[in-house]
């Protein structure tokens, strides 16, 4: 090999074997890794979903819900299902076929919710900003008043662009729907930010937010998580499509003596009851400021290596998910794949940056020694495709923000 000589991923041969002990890092935007504790809690299985206990699991679920929501009022729906199920039932219930809807998106999830809405007969004016930057609030106040007809009824952002790794400024696209005086529901998907940022339900005006267990509360996939405001409900009660799993007013539980109408999954729900003793152990302060101090780190790490980071505004760049730029030539497939190979398991952009964007997982049950290992791990995987990174350059990257950014070493010092 010549000295200094930018290896590509063909010319070099796997460095590194997967090892079959020691644990694997799931590093992925969600599904994440799952803690024993809930998976210990799982193991209580099934219970008769008709019989006495299953009421008051229901309603402490939601009681324990309502703070990482953000709300008081805001109704807690529980359904089996990925986190679209829930965004469909956020359509469904509110809005009918020919209904307007205005989709602002940034990224693949963004442009998801504009797919769904118009396979169910929505009339979609999707408003789509260029991946790697924030839905700006402006865009949105000067769409709203072109409606002067006040023909779109509902506006849904995403607030974590999970493709991306930028998050919107949900507070910001409030204001501008009150700017220009608009009625619209304000939908938003907060499926890879709950549980990681502080999500504001009532602060910012949500009427409803679609949410999923696999992500911020650290469970595995399969339950839908709503939380719908009074107005929406309102409007649910005699408006929107057809519908029938997913109807709000089957599953408000409080209607039919605490039950679900369906067999819920219920060791979903034991392991939710755990997750919320956990996040409420460590204290949501605490859980959202790990996430962005974590996140932070990982971001200098990949400054360090010299790669680039897709989320140009820091300010907007997300607490959960990092996605980063490769130069040209090198193939996120097989950098994900050589990154494997050091047994931690990151991902590649979503079309169209599926081959030039690989994303960082930074999500859920996660502490500062897993992110260094996960970084020393890309780092080799980086190397093993052909990147020539400086080794342990962003490590010491994290490092140095780690010991900067903690209050007990700044003490100790
Ligand atoms: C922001 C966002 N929206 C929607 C989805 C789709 O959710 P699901 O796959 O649970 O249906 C995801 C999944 O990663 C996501 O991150």
């Amino acid at each position: 090999m010549v000295a200094g000589m930018q290896l590509t991923v063909r010319e070099i041969p796997p460095c590194y074997a997967p090892s079959m002990a020691g644990r694997f890092l799931l590093q992925i935007p969600g599904p994440t890794n799952v803690p024993e504790r809930l998976l210990d809690a799982m193991r209580l299985g099934t219970i008769n979903p008709r019989g006495p206990e299953f009421p008051p699991l229901l309603a402490g679920l939601q009681a324990g819900l309502r703070p990482l929501f953000g709300t008081s009022d805001g109704e807690i729906l529980l359904a089996a299902g990925s986190g679209s199920a829930a965004l469909e039932g956020a359509l469904v219930n509110v809005l009918a076929p020919g209904d307007e809807v205005l989709v602002a998106s940034n990224g693949f999830f963004g442009a998801w919710l504009a797919g769904l809405a118009g396979r169910l007969g929505l009339v979609v004016h999707h408003l789509e900003v260029p991946p790697g930057t924030a839905v700006p609030a402006e865009l949105v106040e000067a769409r709203l008043r072109e409606d002067v007809h006040r023909r779109i009824q509902a506006v849904t952002v995403v607030h974590n662009e999970t493709s991306t790794g930028v998050t919107n400024d949900l507070a910001a696209i409030r204001r501008a729907l009150d700017a220009a005086g608009h009625p619209a529901l304000f939908v938003a998907d907060t499926i890879s930010s709950l549980g990681c940022v502080d999500v504001r339900f009532d602060d910012w005006g949500v009427d409803v937010a679609a949410c999923a267990s696999q992500k911020g509360l650290m469970l595995p996939p399969g339950l839908a998580i709503s939380c719908v405001s009074p107005r929406a409900l309102a409007i649910g009660e005699h408006g929107g499509s057809p519908r029938g799993y997913y109807d709000w007013k089957e599953l408000q539980a409080h209607r039919h003596g605490g039950l679900l109408p369906v067999t819920p999954p219920t060791p979903l729900l034991f392991g939710l009851r755990e997750s919320l003793r956990m996040l409420e152990e460590e204290g949501l302060p605490s859980v959202y400021a790990r996430h962005a101090r974590q996140a932070e780190a990982i971001r200098r790490a990949v400054v360090a290596w010299g790669l680039t980071l897709l989320c140009r505004d820091r300010t907007a760049a997300s607490a959960s998910v990092t996605a980063l730029e490769l130069p040209a030539g090198l193939d996120a497939g097989a950098v994900v794949d050589a990154v494997r190979r050091a047994n931690v398991e990151v991902i590649t952009g979503i079309e169209p940056l599926h081959e030039s964007v690989l994303r960082i997982g930074h999500m859920g049950w996660l502490n500062e020694t897993e992110v260094l290992a996960a970084l020393g791990g890309i780092e080799l995987g980086l190397r093993d495709a052909g990147f020539r990174v400086r080794p342990a350059s962003g490590l010491q990257a994290a490092q140095e923000w780690f010991f900067e950014s903690s209050a007990d070493r700044v003490a100790a010092r």
